[in-house]
């Protein structure tokens, strides 16, 4: 598809009197892990959840439903301020629910509300790191020289400069768009194979992690799609000596975070240690691509740990080690890993389920 941005063009509309009317852009999560959004009109006012109404689209053109039955709904969940529009128009995230009133097959979220919920007094603490890679027209990484390879990796983590990076101007434009609609994004930096960049959410207490992840996704597929450029969160973009992608999940709870804490984070990764095969069926697919042992990684059929280990499958930060309280990283889940699932793993493994 052929690029065209009028940007200049665009902007004469764009601050014409909306006459009291509010667009709301419900966005949900497809099939494949993908965002999608539609957007409606609403009487202007300060939308919460509850006041936003049930909407629906055709789950056949999205792999969520059967053509005879293709109804599915869109239960608001959670509004943030549009970027794009900006005020007083607004995001809405929403959650899929089939015709005969229960979760749509591909919704992840239900389950993992509830049992947040069953565990709040423990105010889980989340922090993800969002790995991704920007690909050009050709699906290779942005910038790589056609029909062959950069410079071996080094220049480019936190890199700086003219041929270390590419394409910052989405990364910043994201930055900027994440903090207006109200996401707890906080930093970005370039990675270590070339066209791949990191931005990290948290903290985030319960479900609010997974909301602001993949609103925060969203944002960034919308504002790549003005600069022309594709997100991909394959675990491994590039085969061979090129750094996979991932999502780092950082975990606490409010018992781990005082003085005394490390009894719990030890207690909780003996408990992750049992079910690492069950971790592992939820943190993304392809994921064995990336799990190697090498590139920063721990083996996939591997359960280790260690203090300021990064080849480990979770790691306790130096200076938690050194405070004796704090929280964990989980290292394992791949960046297209849906953060409902690795949050719900991680509290189920923890604390069991919502009974
Ligand atoms: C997770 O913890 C690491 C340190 O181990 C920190 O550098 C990173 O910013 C944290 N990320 C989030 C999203 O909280
Ligand atoms: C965002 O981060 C702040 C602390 O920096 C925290 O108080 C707040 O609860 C976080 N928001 C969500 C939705 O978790």
């Amino acid at each position: 598809m052929a690029f065209t941005s009028r940007t200049d063009t665009l902007m004469k509309y764009m601050s014409l009197d909306q006459k009291g009317s509010v667009i709301a852009e419900y966005i949900w999560i497809d099939s494949v892990g993908n965002t999608r959004s539609k957007s409606r009109t609403l009487p202007a006012k300060e939308y919460t959840p509850a006041d936003l109404p049930t909407w629906n689209f055709d789950g056949s053109s999205t792999g969520q439903a059967p053509g005879e039955n293709s109804d599915v709904y869109l239960k608001p969940v959670a509004v943030f301020a549009d970027p794009f529009l900006g005020s007083p128009n607004i995001l809405v995230l929403a959650e899929c629910w089939d015709n005969d009133g229960t979760p749509n097959k591909y919704n992840y979220r239900h389950e993992c509300a509830k049992l947040m919920e069953a565990h709040k007094d423990r105010k889980p603490w989340f922090g993800l790191e969002q790995e991704y890679t920007l690909l050009g027209d050709d699906d290779r990484p942005y910038g790589w020289p056609k029909g062959g390879f950069p410079a071996p990796q080094f220049q480019y983590y936190c890199g700086v400069g003219y041929g270390n990076v590419v394409q910052r101007d989405i990364v910043l434009a994201h930055y900027k768009a994440c903090l207006y609609a109200g996401i707890n994004i906080s930093g970005t930096n370039a990675e270590v194979m070339p066209a791949q960049w990191e931005f990290q959410v948290g903290p985030c207490e319960g479900i609010a992690m997974g909301d602001q992840l993949w609103v925060a996704r969203f944002i960034l597929n919308r504002v790549a799609e003005d600069f022309g450029a594709k997100v991909s969160v394959h675990p491994k973009p590039m085969k061979g000596d090129w750094n996979g992608a991932g999502l780092h999940t950082n975990f606490s709870t409010e018992e781990m975070r005082v003085e005394g804490g490390m009894a719990y984070i030890e207690a909780a990764i003996k408990k992750l240690e049992a079910r690492h095969a069950d971790h592992i069926a939820v943190y993304g697919e392809e994921n064995e691509q990336r799990l190697t042992g090498r590139h920063e990684t721990g083996a996939i059929d591997q359960f280790t740990w260690g203090i300021a280990n990064r080849a480990c499958s979770i790691r306790i930060p130096r200076e938690v080690g050194a405070k004796g309280y704090g929280y964990f990283e989980d290292r394992r889940p791949a960046s297209n890993a849906d953060p409902y699932r690795i949050t719900h793993a991680i509290m189920l493994s923890c604390f069991g389920d919502a009974e």
